[in-house]
Order: C-alpha cells, then structure tokens, then sequence
C-alpha cells in the first residue's frame, strides 16, 4: 500500500492589511490589549465581493505551478472551510469550476479550524487505497465579512483573518516517508461554545431579522472555554500520534499547531516540552485563519527551508465542534 506525500504547497492572502491600530479605530481595543491576549499584529481581510473559493483558486494556481502540473492532473478535491460561499453547494464545485475542471469529486469538509487535518485523514486513506492519485487538499477562509467591526463584537473581530493554503498529495512507493497516521477527535457537548447559531434550518424562520440583530449569526465564543481546552486537547493528541509509533517529543522536527493565539500556541510548545526551533508560527502576520492557518504556516515553514526529506513533522489542530486531532508525516 503506498503512503501520501505532500508534492506542493500553495498560498494566498488578499493584499489589504488590516493592522491592531486599524481595529482601533472601529472599535474600543488596543494594539497592546490584542498583542498582549493573542500575540496578532496583523491579519489581512478580503474586500467586499472576493470569495473564499477565489482565494482557494489563487493559492491552488501556486502550488499546481510548484507542482509542475495542470488543474486537469487533480483529480479529487478536498475543501474544507467554515466559511463557505454559499449555504449550498459547497465550495468545492465552485473552486472546480474556476480551476475549468470537470467531473472530478468535490468533498466540502466543515470542521471549522480542524478541518484541514480531517481533510488530510481522507485525502490520505483515499490514497493508501489507490481510490485518487492526485487529490487537492484545501483549508480557505473569509471570516472577515461574518464579523461585527464595533466593540460589541471585539473578542472574536480581532482574532480572525483571511486566507487560503492548499497542498497537492499522491502516493509515494517509499514507505519510510509520507502521512504516518492520523488521528481525529470530536466531543458534541461543547458545540455552542464556539459556534456559530444561524442561519440554520432549525430555526424557524431559518433567518431573520432577529437573529442578524441579536448576533446570532455572527461567531459566538466563550473565549477563556475555548483556551482551557484547546491548550489539553491539541497536546494529547500530539502525544498520540507520537506514542502509535513509538516516537518522542525529540524525535518533532516540527510542530505546526492550528494558528488559534499566539498564547495557546506558546502553552502548547510549553506542555509538550518543544525548543522554539520545533515550532512554527505565524499567527503575528495573518491572524487565526481558521482551516487555513495550516497550510499557510506549512507553507511559509517550507519556504525559508524548516523541513528536509525525513524529518518527522507533526500537526494539531483545535476547533468548533469541539473538533481536534493531530498527523504525524515523515517529510
Ligand atoms: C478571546 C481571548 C483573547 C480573551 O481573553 P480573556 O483573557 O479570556 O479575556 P475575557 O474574555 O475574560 O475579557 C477580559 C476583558 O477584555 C475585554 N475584551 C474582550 N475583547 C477585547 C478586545 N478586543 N479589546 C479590548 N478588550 C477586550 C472583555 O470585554 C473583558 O472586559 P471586562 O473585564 O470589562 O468584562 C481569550 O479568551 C482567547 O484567546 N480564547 C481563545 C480564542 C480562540 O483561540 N479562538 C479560536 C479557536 S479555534
């Protein structure tokens, strides 16, 4: 059975940057309240009419020219988002669609921040079993639009960013190398936590005035929830994925975390015990991207030369649901 490698990696941000002091001015924050909470300077937000699936395009053109391939050589694609264009279809077809390719699968994973690693456990089991051979796995988002720019909605305004990061798996005969495993978790009871309540088919009306005025429809997060378990769970099933293969912490080359907060991020490394070389984070410059900050931090963690062939590279993610999970990769 062969295993997955990564072929390439692609990214993409919309150019306009909004900085902490452009928050600043929309609401009542401060550079050094953000900085000080989630280590954020910047994050980039979309302007009206770009879409999540027109970032997922962009950043899929890069790493299909990395690649050395065109659209028509995927054939599957893996999209997750929290943020899709539409209620349905999901982005999936309509990132197909502008790639001007045809009658290849089109999977839209929704578990939010985790979603990238719930992609990969697919796009990897799919591969191992011969089913696809060039499977496009995407983690895009725009947040910026669903989020309330006043001082009401300041706790999750400033955290969340946009962007997009993708990257082009197949299989690989050499068995020392590729997707290890990986390892996914979910605990229902914690969903309204983090969450986002409508528009939704339970309500009735399934949208409303009502709704939209009360925020209902807008992230809702018990910030300090989300910290106390993101800060166990990521950490746990790090440990996991290394215990299954009789690997340690010493063994990490590199941890990319879900780019959550700068702070989870740092209680993480401390936890497991990580020198600052094992980890990478880039949280500062993009914000919490949500399915995205994976593979853009993957991205960027590759492009000024963080992974050689062989080294074990770990990944853990925390999100919505709850949902959380971790992969170990021999690169
Ligand atoms: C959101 C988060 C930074 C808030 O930090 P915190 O220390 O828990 O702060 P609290 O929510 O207790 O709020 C403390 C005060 O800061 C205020 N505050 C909230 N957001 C603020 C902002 N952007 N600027 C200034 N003040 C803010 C609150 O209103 C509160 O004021 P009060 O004491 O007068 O009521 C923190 O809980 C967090 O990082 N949680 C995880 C979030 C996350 O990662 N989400 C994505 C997961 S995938």
């Amino acid at each position: 059975m062969p295993r997955t490698e990564f072929i390439a990696t692609g990214f993409y941000v919309p150019p306009r940057v909004v900085s902490n002091d452009d928050l600043a001015r929309l609401m009542d924050t401060t550079d050094e309240w953000i900085t000080q909470r989630t280590g954020i300077k910047e994050r980039h937000w979309v302007e009206p009419g770009t879409t999540c699936s027109s970032l997922a395009a962009e950043a899929t053109r890069m790493a299909l020219q990395r690649a050395g391939l065109q659209a028509t050589d995927l054939d599957c694609i893996v999209f997750a988002t929290a943020s899709p264009d539409h209620f349905f279809p999901g982005n999936g077809v309509f990132l197909q669609r502008m790639l001007g390719v045809t009658d290849i699968p089109a999977l839209d994973v929704r578990n939010q921040c985790t979603g990238f690693v719930y992609g990969l456990s697919v796009a990897d089991a799919w591969i191992r079993c011969g089913q696809y051979k060039r499977v496009l796995l995407v983690g895009a988002e725009i947040q910026s639009p669903g989020l309330d720019p006043t001082t009401a909605g300041r706790d999750t305004a400033v955290i969340f960013g946009d962007g997009a990061g993708v990257a082009i798996l197949g299989p690989t005969d050499d068995a020392q190398r590729g997707v290890l495993s990986t390892h996914l978790f979910s605990d229902g009871r914690q969903a309204e936590k983090l969450w986002m309540d409508g528009p939704g088919l339970s309500h009735v009306p399934w949208i409303s005035a009502d709704m939209l005025a009360n925020g209902k429809a807008r992230i809702q997060m018990e910030g300090r929830e989300v910290f106390k378990s993101a800060i166990t769970k990521m950490p746990e099933s790090v440990q996991q994925a290394l215990a299954l293969h009789g690997l340690t912490i010493a063994d990490i080359k590199l941890l990319i975390a879900h780019q959550a907060n700068l702070r989870i991020s740092e209680m993480v490394q401390k936890q497991l015990g990580l020198r600052d070389d094992q980890v990478f984070n880039n949280i500062q410059r993009y914000g919490n991207t949500t399915a995205a900050s994976i593979p853009i931090a993957l991205h960027e963690a590759l492009e000024l030369g963080r992974l050689s062939r062989g080294d074990l590279l770990i990944l853990t993610a925390f999100g919505s649901g709850f949902t959380w999970g971790s992969a170990a990769i021999r690169w």
